[in-house]
């Protein structure tokens, strides 16, 4: 195989080489060398993914190719993606700063084959281009294979692991692992596959390490994941073949650079010590000098991590347009960092200042960080403001309640606005809720709702009140919640989540309102043509009465036999009344653009259109029958 052969004229005494250059250099080895389109980092903002908080993977957004949603313009592709992983399954938050490897952001290198090559051609690639471009020492490598599963019904992947024989490996080092740790799956359902790992032994031992990989030791860890997607599992859980094979292949810049500078530790590299220069610089304390937990006197080499880290995160949210008024995950790490700032550099406005090496130092492989920076840098100054005003407020009334009550302090997100008050109103609910010792999703929900306050502080403060918290209620109500907000229900008061189900269930056809784009323009208003329309339902008190009749008189049956309308009690409520019709020419409340108003018809009857409401596809007219109006 030519690409086998191929070694290109870079530099094998890599010791020097800067993480722009490592980065540039596995873009073109798959670019030049191998004809990948570069394809470059989406922002760290998902675009269309509600599942996501932020981009967490090179995968995430080609997502749609996996799932044949969409063809992709090129089949073979390579990128450097910006990621972010503050929480969850990925990555735990309080492990940050305190160990040389866990990040809130980094940069995942990947290329990928949509339905072009698949297992030799990833693994040959990948092992030619660590050992021959990059120079790293075979000996230091360790590769994993999916070692089969009996529960899947499948066997090792032993196409794999021979070819990682063929390239060369000595048995040893060929390891299967099981499903956890080779069988990549993206969801509960969707596309998915075994993988194969290329571990690296930061030590460069000579003898034999297999027993150390997936051990969790931090001197011999995963660098590259090859993740072969040939299989789908159905939402009921089988797993069938897809008919197109594709690879994903995703290995963190961070940890390679580590390796290729010759250091034990991410941030001993010159992906973080420019940032550490500007600390010491900014704020004259004493130079990083590389110390964990009890050798690390004064915090301040932990203090040096997370500022650096949590500047990185920050700067690259907030130059791809996030803000932390909508991302509390966003605005807890910036207020860490400018809490770090202050207590441990006594450097208030580092953040910002850090800001600008960051962009220094990533901007050519990311130019929105450079282009941004003014922007990023005045949000910083802003939310740094607030903080300290926030402190000065809602902070000292916190302090206070904490006196009080001292394992109050355990609360992280002590500063969440709604925290006072929505911890007032659970401690009025206390003496109800001991008796089950449970926080249920319903309080859990009021506290989310009324409140605004995040689901971790909910469990933390369910922990120290000694309450259960019932997260799975809490995550049913709260996705109720999404969908009828999704849908418009929110939104519509008039309109029951029993009377949709009423109309959903009789199959009502949605209302057609098309026609509200049916309008001549006469210059300063807009004319609609009267549209003859068929009355589907009313809604009065509260109550919804679909009208069965097809011809189209307005007499009107209740579906649940309840009484009929007295029209006398339509005429006198002075309850907001809703009516439902086949087709309209209102537009609806949507996207910021108000409702129309107009008049409805209904034989000798003449109602008036307040506002016009969308819900799951159900225009709801709501207003008034004009009491002496008749027709
Ligand atoms: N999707 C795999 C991962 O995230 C490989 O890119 O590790």
């Amino acid at each position: 195989m030519a690409y086998y052969k191929l070694i290109r004229s870079y530099n094998q005494s890599s010791n020097n080489k800067p993480a722009n250059l490592i980065r540039k250099e596995f873009l073109d080895y798959f670019s030049k060398d191998l004809k990948h389109s570069i394809i470059r980092s989406s922002p760290v903002s998902p675009i269309a993914d509600q599942t996501l908080a932020f981009i967490n993977a090179g995968m995430n957004q080609f997502k749609g190719i996996f799932l044949d949603y969409y063809e992709p313009p090129v089949t073979k592709v390579v990128n450097s993606q910006k990621c972010i992983r503050v929480g969850g399954k990925h990555n735990d938050l309080s492990v940050v700063g305190n160990d040389s490897y866990h990040h809130t952001f980094f940069e995942m290198l990947g290329n990928w084959s949509f339905g072009d090559y698949f297992k030799e051609d990833a693994c040959t690639y990948a092992w030619n281009l660590l050992t021959n471009v990059y120079g790293i020492p075979e000996e230091c490598l360790y590769v994993t294979y999916f070692g089969g599963n009996e529960k899947l019904g499948m066997g090792p992947d032993l196409e794999c692991k021979n070819i990682w024989l063929k390239l060369g490996l000595p048995e040893c080092k060929v390891l299967p692992f099981g499903i956890r740790e080779n069988f990549w799956e993206m969801g509960v359902s969707g596309p998915c596959g075994p993988c194969t790992e290329i571990h690296v032994d930061y030590m460069k031992r000579s003898t034999n390490q297999a027993a150390r990989v997936n051990k969790g030791y931090a001197d011999l860890m995963e660098l590259w994941n090859i993740v072969f997607i040939q299989y789908e599992r159905l939402a009921n859980g089988c797993i069938v073949p897809l008919p197109k094979h594709h690879v994903d292949t995703g290995m963190g810049l961070e940890r390679l650079v580590t390796f290729l500078q010759g250091k034990k530790s991410n941030y001993d590299t010159d992906l973080f010590q420019p940032l550490f220069d500007a600390i010491q610089k900014h704020s004259n304390a004493p130079k990083y000098k590389g110390t964990f937990s009890d050798d690390d006197t004064g915090k301040i080499d932990y203090g040096y991590r997370i500022l650096a880290d949590h500047a990185r995160m920050v700067t690259v949210a907030l130059a791809d347009n996030m803000l932390p008024e909508q991302h509390q995950k966003l605005r807890r790490i910036l207020r860490n960092a400018i809490d770090v700032g202050e207590k441990i550099f006594k450097k208030p406005g580092i953040v910002t200042e850090l800001a600008c090496t960051v962009a220094d130092n990533l901007g050519a492989a990311y130019p929105e960080l450079c282009h941004n920076l003014k922007q990023v840098q005045r949000i910083i100054d802003f939310e740094e403001d607030l903080f300290k005003r926030l402190r000065n407020t809602s902070g000292k009334k916190w302090n206070k309640m904490v006196e009080v009550r001292p394992e109050l302090a355990s609360i992280t997100d002590w500063m969440a606005s709604g925290l006072v008050d929505g911890y007032k109103e659970l401690q009025s609910m206390l003496k109800e809720l001991h008796k089950t010792n449970v926080l249920p999703g319903s309080v859990a929900f009021k506290l989310y709702d009324t409140y605004g306050l995040n689901s971790e502080t909910i469990a933390e403060l369910a922990q120290v009140e000694s309450l259960h918290f019932d997260q799975i209620d809490f995550e049913k109500q709260l996705d109720n919640c999404r969908y009828q907000s999704r849908i418009g229900l929110d939104k519509c008061s008039i309109l029951t989540k029993e009377s949709l189900r009423i109309l959903e269930e009789n199959h009502v056809s949605k209302t057609n309102d098309s026609f509200k784009y049916n309008y001549i323009y006469n210059g300063s208003n807009y004319e609609f043509p009267a549209l003859n329309s068929k009355l589907i339902g009313i809604i009065i008190n509260g109550e919804l009465v679909i009208n069965r009749n097809d011809s189209k008189t307005t007499k009107i049956n209740n579906v649940n036999n309840r009484k009929a309308i007295n029209i006398n009690e339509m005429l006198n409520s002075t309850n907001e009344i809703g009516i439902i019709l086949d087709k309209t020419v209102c537009y609806s409340l949507e996207g910021g653009q108000v409702s129309d108003k107009g008049n409805i018809c209904i034989k000798n009857l003449l109602f008036n259109i307040d506002s016009v409401r969308k819900v799951n596809g159900y225009v709801i007219h709501s207003g008034h029958f004009a009491k002496t109006d008749l027709l």
